[in-house]
C-alpha cells in the first residue's frame, strides 16, 4: 500500500444521486503500465476523470506520488490526460497545439520547437505540423492530442481510449510506440479500453471492472488463463460457459447428462478447444464464419448454443448439418465458487 504511487481508497463516485462507482480500491506502482478494462457505461473515464481532478469523489482518497491530493486542483497534479473526445484548440495549427502548455510553461522558444518536432515525430505527424485539427482525420487528432500530452513530461499519463479511431495498422504500431515511449520514460501509464486484445498486448496488469467495481486486477496472464469469474471468463474468450451440477452441464436449454470433473460452479470452454466433426455429442450447425486461421461454427443443442472452431483447412460443414462434438473435460476451465454471476 504505501509504496503505490497512485493509490486509490475507499473511492466513491456519483453523478447526482447516482453512484457510479461505489468504493474502489487500486494501488498502482510508478512506472506502471494500467489497462483499465470493461464493458460500457462500467465507470472506466468516471474512474479517470476522478483521478486527473475532473470531478470531486463522493468519499475516499487519491494519492498520486505518495501526497493526499483528492482535493487538488488538476492542474496542480503533474497528471497528462488524453480522451475520448481530443479536445484541441480548433484554431491553432498542429505544432500550436502541442506547443501550448509549454509556453504557458514560458519554456524556452528553441526548446519548445524542438520539443514540439520531437513529439510530432513520435506520433508520425510531422508532415503535418501546419494543419489546423479540422483540417485532419479522427485519427490524426488523436495522434496529436497523444503528442500535446507526451511534451509536458507528466508523472502520470491518462489516456482513454487514445487509439480507438485508428485503422488496425496503425494501432498496432501506437500500441507498441506508447509501450515504448512508457518504457523508456518510466512514466506511469492508465490506458483505458475495452478491447480485451488490447489490454493483454499493452498492460503490466490488468484491471477489470463491471458495474463500477474491480472483478479481477492481474497480469494479462493471470487474466487470460486465470478468470476468477465467470464475467472474467466470458470477457477473455471463454464463450462456452456452463453451470455445472453433479458433474452434469446445465444450460440454458435443458441439461447433459455426462461425467465432468467438477461437481458444481461453472465449466468454461474457448472456442478453440471445441472441435467439430467427432464427439460423443451432437447438434446442429446454425453460422459458420472464415476467421483466417479458423472456421468458427455456432452451433445448436438440446442444452444451449456453443461456438466451436475447426482449423480452416479441416472440411467444411454447412449451415443445417448434424454435426458431432467434444466438450474435453482436460481443455475446460473450472470456476468452483461464482455461483449465478452473469
Ligand atoms: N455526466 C454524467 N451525468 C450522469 N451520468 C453519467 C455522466 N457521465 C457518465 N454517466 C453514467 O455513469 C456510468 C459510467 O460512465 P463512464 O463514462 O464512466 O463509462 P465508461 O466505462 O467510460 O464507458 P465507455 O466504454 O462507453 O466509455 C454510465 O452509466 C453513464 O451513463
Ligand atoms: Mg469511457
Amino acid at each position: 500500500m504505501s509504496n503505490a504511487f497512485v493509490s486509490l481508497q475507499k473511492l466513491s463516485l456519483a453523478y447526482g444521486q447516482t453512484v457510479v462507482v461505489p468504493e474502489l480500491n487500486l494501488d498502482i506502482r510508478e512506472g506502471e503500465l494500467i489497462a483499465l478494462l470493461g464493458p460500457s457505461g462500467c465507470g472506466k473515464t468516471t474512474t479517470m476523470r476522478a483521478i486527473a481532478g475532473l470531478m470531486t469523489p463522493q468519499s475516499g482518497k487519491i494519492h498520486i506520488g505518495g501526497v493526499d491530493m483528492t482535493h487538488t486542483p488538476a492542474n496542480k497534479r503533474g497528471i497528462g490526460l488524453v480522451f475520448q473526445s481530443y479536445a484541441l484548440f480548433p484554431h491553432l495549427t498542429a505544432f500550436e497545439n502541442v506547443a501550448f502548455g509549454l509556453r504557458l510553461k514560458k519554456m524556452p522558444v528553441s526548446e519548445i520547437k524542438s520539443r514540439v518536432e520531437e513529439g510530432l515525430n513520435t506520433v508520425g505527424l510531422s508532415h503535418l505540423a501546419d494543419r489546423k485539427p479540422a483540417e485532419m482525420s479522427g485519427g490524426q487528432q488523436q495522434r496529436l492530442s497523444l503528442a500535446r500530452s507526451l511534451v509536458m513530461e507528466p508523472k502520470v499519463l491518462l489516456l482513454d481510449e487514445p487509439l480507438s479511431n485508428l485503422d488496425a495498422r496503425l494501432r498496432l504500431d501506437m500500441r507498441t510506440e506508447l509501450q515504448r515511449l512508457q518504457r523508456a520514460t518510466g512514466i506511469t501509464m492508465i490506458f483505458v479500453t475495452h478491447d480485451q486484445a488490447e489490454a493483454l498486448a499493452l498492460a503490466d496488469r490488468i484491471v477489470l471492472m463491471k458495474d463500477g467495481v474491480i472483478e479481477q486486477v492481474g497480469t494479462p496472464d493471470e487474466l487470460y488463463n486465470n478468470p476468477a469469474s465467470k464475467f472474467a471468463a466470458d470477457f477473455f474468450g471463454f464463450e462456452n460457459i456452463f453451470a455445472i451440477k453433479g458433474s452434469n452441464i446445465i444450460g440454458s436449454n435443458g441439461s447433459l447428462t455426462a461425467n465432468f470433473d467438477a461437481e458444481n460452479g461453472h465449466l468454461a470452454w474457448r472456442p478453440s478447444a471445441i472441435s467439430v466433426g467427432s464427439g460423443p455429442f451432437q447438434g446442429t450447425v446454425m453460422g459458420v464464419s472464415f476467421a483466417g486461421e479458423q472456421r468458427e461454427y455456432v452451433i445448436k443443442t438440446d442444452f444451449g448454443q456453443i461456438k466451436a472452431a475447426n482449423p480452416a483447412a479441416d472440411p467444411v460443414y454447412e449451415i443445417g448439418t448434424l454435426v458431432a462434438f467434444d466438450l474435453p473435460s482436460k481443455s475446460a476451465w473450472h470456476l468452483p465458487n461464482v455461483g449465478n454471476d452473469s
